[in-house]
């Protein structure tokens, strides 16, 4: 690329000056002598201005033939302009066509859902997408940047596992050399052991279950942040967990505006997002549910359904903690009080996505883990390594995971979270 070249994002920095843009046609119009050319480069959008006075017939006859997402480079002068999206134009002195891009198949008519999937290594380039992906983007750097300016340390969690850590419902099994092999569930197995060693650490990667429901809040494959804290009880959790949602909400407002504009946001329900957030128990949680007349067993898991109804009760997220033991998982500690209840705290996020964060304090005493494993009937031998955490220099300790899918469609206002991931993996998808 020539050292002219700029993104489009930088265009206000260049204002006079004579520039290359190397994008694409998002669209085109023309009038007589005019091409107006409208450029995507991936930062931005910006208007090419092609009068047939100022470029060699050659360009402007090319300009003429331009389609939809053909690639291209176009030389001009940077122009404030109000008018134009953006603010800036490029007033054109020479256009190159790069590649050619002929009957593409998104069109600005409406297309199905199915259609858009089947496509979506090209979906990626529509505007609510790119904005969505965007966001996504920031937000990942926004939780990093939040837990290592805090001293914590990013601790990398293997994705074959020999064992089970959510449930042996959802495990993907993979041939490992003759043995088997599962895709992880999740890294706070290893993340335990990383807080004995560092004192607070995170993973972030891809994790995998089976879900076999096709709802709009599960992926097979989703990436999960999980940070993990020695000496820290299911109080420290939850400020921990309140603490974090606040900075990422608040910092996808300051620096994404205009993908949230994009996708038409209402800013005003983000900017409610402060501390403090409500915290009930799963009692008091299920006695809301009974007052709205919802059809709810006592003691069973929230469904999609509840969780809705209890996430749009509150104006922000909510934190609901103290679960019956028998629907969470065997490594959260019990209540000493309340042996029924786990010190378990899942947050529900409003407007319909559900829980965006599970997270609990761990079991820290060996006799009652290795009973715990016992009775959810997981094979000991794979979680000796884990129990040697209890049996050298146990201490108290909490994490979560928060699903970054369901935060990103939360943030964005998607109804659902395949919009959230640049390749959605969902039971009947694993195209493109
Ligand atoms: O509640 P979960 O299962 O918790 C754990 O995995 C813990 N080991 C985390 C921890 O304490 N370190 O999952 C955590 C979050 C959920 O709140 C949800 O946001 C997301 O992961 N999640 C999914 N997201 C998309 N598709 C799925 N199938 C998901 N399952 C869970
Ligand atoms: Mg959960």
């Amino acid at each position: 690329m020539s050292t002219s070249h700029i993104y489009i994002e930088n265009a206000k920095d260049h204002v006079g000056e004579e520039v290359q843009i190397a994008g694409w046609l998002y669209n085109k119009r023309s009038s007589g002598k005019l091409h107006f050319l409208i450029i995507r480069d991936g930062t931005g959008m910006m208007q090419a201005v092609v009068s047939r006075n100022d470029v060699p017939e050659e360009a402007f006859q090319i300009s003429g033939e331009l389609t939809q997402e053909c690639s291209l480079i176009a030389t001009g002068k940077v122009v404030e302009e109000p008018r134009s999206p953006g603010g800036y134009e490029l007033h054109v002195t020479d256009v190159e066509l790069v590649g050619r891009s002929e009957d593409y198949p998104i069109t600005p008519k409406e297309h199905g859902i199915e259609f858009l999937l089947d496509r979506r290594h090209l979906w990626l380039r529509s505007k609510r997408q790119h904005a969505a992906l965007r966001v996504r983007s920031e937000v990942i750097v926004a939780m990093r940047d939040y837990f290592d300016s805090r001293g914590y340390v990013n601790l990398d969690t293997p994705m074959f596992t020999p064992n089970a850590c959510e449930g042996t419902s959802t495990l993907f099994a993979t041939d490992y050399f003759g043995a088997t092999a599962y895709l992880t569930q999740s890294g706070q197995l290893y993340a335990e052991a990383g807080c004995m060693a560092f004192g607070k650490v995170y993973c972030f990667g891809p994790t995998f279950r089976a879900e076999k429901s096709k709802t709009r809040r599960h992926l097979t494959e989703f990436w999960m942040l999980e940070p993990e804290v020695a000496f820290m009880d299911l109080d420290g959790d939850m400020d921990l967990m309140e603490d974090f949602i606040v900075e990422i909400v608040a910092r996808v407002l300051d620096r994404r505006t205009e993908e949230l504009k994009t996708l038409e946001r209402d800013f005003s329900l983000l900017e409610r997002i402060r501390k403090p957030f409500p915290r009930i128990t799963y009692d008091e949680a299920a006695e809301i549910l009974k007052q709205k007349g919802v059809d709810f067993q006592y003691g069973s898991d929230f469904g999609g359904n509840d969780e809705t109804i209890l996430g749009s009760h509150f104006d922000r997220p909510v934190m609901i903690h103290h679960w019956p033991h028998e629907v969470k998982a065997f490594y959260m500690k019990r209540d000493p009080d309340d042996p029924t209840k786990a010190l378990a705290v899942d947050m529900i996020a409003p407007e319909g996505i559900g829980e965006i964060i599970g997270g609990s304090q761990r079991e820290d005493d060996l006799n009652e883990l290795e009973k715990r494993i016992q009775e959810h009937d997981l094979p000991k031998k794979y979680f000796e390594w884990y129990l040697d955490l209890r049996r050298y220099g146990t201490v108290p300790h909490s994490g979560f995971g928060l699903g970054l899918e369901r935060t990103v469609a939360w943030i964005c206002g998607l109804k659902h979270i395949r919009e959230a991931i640049p390749f959605p993996r969902m039971m009947y998808r694993l195209e493109p």
